[in-house]
Parts: C-alpha cells; structure tokens; sequence
C-alpha cells in the first residue's frame, strides 16, 4: 500500500473518562467490532483498583497491565485504529495530559447517572487548549439516568463544549428501548439478548412512518417524534469542519457493557475522525504527509524486571516512514541511532515491525537514552512542541537515606523524572531538591523504585506548598524583576529544564504576588511561549 494510503486509513485516538464510566469497558468493545479480540473480559482493566491506593505492589502489578494496554490497535473497516490509553485516576493525570499530545481526536465518555465529573472536566479543558476534536459517548442508558437534555445541557456548561447529538435515545433504564441514530438514519432497539453480538438497526428516514408506532410503542414513538424535533431546532447540524476544528462535537448515547449504541458511535467515528494531524515543531509546522520521518517520545515505561533495566519509550509518528534498522538522529543529543526491534502494538500484544507509518506508535526499547518529549528524525533539527509540565500539587523534599548510595539516588531520580512519572525541582537558596506530584502516590512508587531498581533509598519531608508557578519574565520590568528575585529568594526553584519557578503556598500568595509584580508572568504550566 502506498504511504498516502497508509496514512490516510488510520485514526488514532484517546478514550477519557473519570474512572468507572465506562473506559475499559467501552475500550474492549471497539476491539471486538474490529475482530482483534473474541470474547469480552480479554481486556484488562489497568485502573487502580478501589482501596488499593496505598498497596505499591498492587501498583507495580497494575504498571505491568497497563503496559500492555498502553496501546491498543485494531482494523475496522480498512481503517488501522489506534487507541492510546489514558489513566483515569486523577494521580496519574500527568500522564494522559501527556498521551494527549499523541492523539488525534479523543471520545470522552460520560456516565448517564453520575453527569459531567471532575477529572472529565479537567481532561476536557487539556483537549479544548488544544483544539482536539471531541466526540462525547453517554454511557450506561441501561440504568436509570438523567434527561437527556439535561445532560447535554451540562455537557455544554461544565466541559464549555458545543454539542450536536447524533444518536438519541429512547427511553432510559428500565424503560430503555433503543436509540434513534441520527447519524445514520436508523432505529436501533434494544434487547437484553444481543448483549454480545452486533444487530443492524432498522432504517428509518422517516420518522412518521407507522410502523414507528408498532415497534417501540404509540407512546415512546411520539416522544421520540417530540424530541428529536427539539433536538433539530436546539441543536447546530453537525458540521465535519467545525468537528475537525474543535468548534462543535457530536454526542452518541449507549450501553458500553451491553455493547448498545458502540457500532453508531464506531461507524461514525472511523467516518469523521481526523487522520495524522501536523505538529507543530519549535522551528515549523511539520505535515504528516511528509516523507522523512519524524515523531517523538510521549511516554516511558520502565520494565517490571529490576534486573534488566530496560524501558519501552512510545514515540508517535508524525511524519514519514519509520524503518526497522534505519538510523535516525536523537535530536537532543545529536546522536544517530538504529532500532533492531521496534514494537508496534495490535490488541493487547505487541510485535516487532519493520515499517510504521504517521499516526502509528512504535515502541523502542532504551537503556536510558529518551527523555519524555525527546524528537526523532532523519537528520533535521527539529523539536517537537507540546509537552507541557502541568503544576504539580503535592511537595516533598527528598533526602538520602542512604549516604553510600548517593549516585544511585541521582540516577534514579533523573530516569525516573525522565519517564514523567514527577517533577524534579532544585532550590535556588540551598540546592535541595524537591519532588513535586500530581498525586500522593507517586511517591510511594518512586521510593519502591529507587530501591528495587537503583539500589537507592530515600525518605521525604513534607513542604506544605499550594503549587508551582513558572515565571515568564520576558516582559518584566528589570527593578520589578530584581525585587521580585530578591524578597522571594527562599521560594524561588529551577526544574529539570533550568527554568525558573516559583513555590507558592496558597491561591492567595499568587494573586498578592502577581498583583505586586504585574509585569512577572506566572504560568501554571511550563509551556506558556
Ligand atoms: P473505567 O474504565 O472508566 O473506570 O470504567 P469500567 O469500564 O471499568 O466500568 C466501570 C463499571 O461500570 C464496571 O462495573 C462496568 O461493568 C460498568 N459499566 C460499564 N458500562 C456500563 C453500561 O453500559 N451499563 C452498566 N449498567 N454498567 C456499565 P464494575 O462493577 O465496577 O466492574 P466489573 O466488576 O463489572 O468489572
């Protein structure tokens, strides 16, 4: 196949979720419609479980799981799809901002009881920044739920989105008897017995056809009559090009577990969603219709086996043909590197592959080598842009407790700042070092890690610190600046990258401050430029 024709047949996106709406399950019934897996329960769901927040163990064997379904790919209908997975649990947020980078469109799934929750609405605003095409699926209809209207009232408000549904249900809970897709016309009913198999909707161009009355009931039919009405009025006609801007996002309602109203959603998915996007890189705009290669790191997972140090870094393709073998230049360290066995992942295995095309994400193996946001290419000096740090929210110094093991420490906390799994930042006072989290968890896990990966053992004081702000002093007044520097001397931090940050302890030192040094910007994120 031609590489135009590669690149124009995949598709690769997230599912987002606040946890237990439905991702997982949603998930495997896309890789059922796609044949990749036969039976339902093949995939493993890689949340944290309930209760076992603060079980490391449980955590490293989740790590495990989730490795595998980092990536899961799947043929439907000719199109090669890619679903990259994104932690729902909030303490892993940093990770799926960062799997944002490497989407093209996401679903965000929503459950019909529950309405719009806080990680979904978090998510969402990552995704809007970026203008990603959003196609929002309501899930759980089998249960009793909120209105429909109501919902998409407050899919409107809390996510700031401007819907149009494309599937419309009849009926809710106990009483659900299907969904009117508008998309494609037809009547979807349901039945407690197609739970596993796929049953073609019957064809309905015109609503006010009789034999409406006859199926679903006189009763049910007119309300559907009544409200899709409604639905045609309030609603904007969908519309591919604002879709693709991030302008207005379609709705599908359905049953993830009953797999009812998936097919609507697929079908219209693999028919509306984007192909490989361009990027933006530091120096251009790079189109994935170029020829040479060029991708980057967007995620590192470090091997379960302590004895080989051996970690998977994910890299999206962006432009061009990745080939097994060929040599491509690490642009941060200007050295030409060769890949033997790149992994591409299809369903829950992972193989190795001589070619990957744009949109595609190959899995290197490296010794130390990537850094997450690292760019790949065929000689060119390109940096790929978009691999924000986001404000960590929990602060910990972190002490050796170990003296004889002091390296070990560094090392470890360098490769581990490097996967992304927290943020390093050192005092500009006295030198010492701070990790910073999005969630109390981490901590545990990279103590566990150091130890069983490095050999190193830390402990850690708590710095009772509200957040971390970037400072952007290009506009600064110079005096502003310098008074700035020197009365917050004790809160002032590089990160990894040597830019500076500044440790607050509450909202209110933020606004004191930002209103004493309006002419110092402070960036909750660390791409702000
Ligand atoms: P997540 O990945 O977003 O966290 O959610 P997941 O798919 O694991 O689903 C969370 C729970 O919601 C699961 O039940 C799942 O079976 C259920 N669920 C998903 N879709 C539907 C649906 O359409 N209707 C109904 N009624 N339930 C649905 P659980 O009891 O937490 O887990 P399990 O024991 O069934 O695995």
């Amino acid at each position: 196949m031609e590489f135009l024709d590669e690149l124009q047949r995949r598709r690769t996106f997230g599912i987002i979720s606040h946890p237990d709406a439905g991702k997982t399950t949603l998930t495997e019934k896309l890789l059922l419609f796609g044949g990749a897996i036969q039976e339902a329960g093949a995939v493993k769901s890689n949340k944290i479980k309930k209760g076992a927040t603060s079980d490391f163990m449980e955590i490293e064997r989740q790590r495990g799981i989730s490795v595998a379904t980092s990536v899961l790919a799947f043929i439907y209908k000719d199109k090669k799809i890619n679903i990259l997975d994104t932690p729902g649990h909030k303490d892993f947020a940093e990770d799926t901002f960062r799997t944002l980078t490497a989407v093209d469109s996401v679903i965000v799934v929503i459950d019909v009881a529950k309405g719009v929750e806080a990680q979904t609405e978090k998510l969402v605003e990552v995704c809007r920044m970026r203008n990603i095409p959003i196609i929002v699926f309501i899930n759980k209809l089998d249960r009793e739920g909120k209105d429909a209207f109501d919902l998409l009232d407050e899919v409107e408000q809390k996510l700031g989105l401007k819907v149009t549904p494309l599937s419309f249900p009849i009926g809710m809970g106990y009483d659900f008897k299907g969904i009117y897709n508008i998309w494609g016309k037809k009547l979807n009913l349901f039945s407690e017995e197609n739970k596993q198999t796929i049953s073609e909707g019957v064809e309905f161009s015109d609503l006010d056809d009789p034999e409406l009355d006859r199926i679903v009931g006189e009763d049910a039919a007119e309300t559907l009559r009544e409200e899709l009405e409604l639905v045609y009025e309030v609603y904007p006609k969908f519309d591919k090009e604002e879709y693709l801007n991030g302008a207005l996002q379609p709705v599908f309602f359905g049953s993830a577990l009953n797999n009812f109203g998936v097919k609507e959603l697929l079908d219209c998915f693999t028919e509306i969603a984007p192909t490989p996007q361009p990027k933006m890189s530091e120096e251009r705009l790079v189109d994935s219709k170029e020829d040479k290669l060029t991708g980057f790191v967007f995620k590192i997972h470090a091997n379960m086996d302590p004895k080989h140090r051996d970690r998977l870094a994910f890299v999206k393709i962006v432009s061009g043909t990745f080939k097994r073998n060929a040599p491509y230049l690490h642009v941060r360290n200007g050295k030409k590197m060769k890949f033997s066995s790149p992994n591409a992942f299809f369903a829950e295995k992972k193989e190795i592959v001589e070619e990957s095309f744009p949109g595609d994400i190959v899995g290197l193996h490296d010794t130390g080598n990537f850094k997450i946001g690292d760019t790949l290419t065929e000689g060119e000096n390109l940096n790929f842009k978009g691999i924000p740090s986001f404000s960590p929210e929990h602060f910990r110094y972190v002490n050796n407790a170990d003296p004889m093991k002091s390296k070990q420490l560094q090392k470890g906390l360098i490769q581990l700042m490097d996967e992304g799994v927290a943020q390093l930042f050192t005092l500009e006072m006295n030198g010492r070092k701070v990790i910073g989290t999005v969630g109390a968890l981490q901590y545990e896990v990279i103590q566990y890690r150091l130890e069983h990966e490095y050999g190193a053992k830390c402990t850690y004081e708590n710095l009772p610190m509200h957040k971390v702000c970037w400072v952007d002093p290009e506009d600064a007044k110079n005096d502003e600046y310098k008074d700035f520097k020197r009365t917050k001397q004790r809160y002032l931090a590089k990160d990894k990258q040597g830019q500076l940050v500044f440790f607050a302890d509450s909202a209110f030192t933020i606004q004191m401050t930002q209103s004493k040094y309006p002419s110092v910007k402070l960036h909750f994120t660390s791409e702000f430029k």
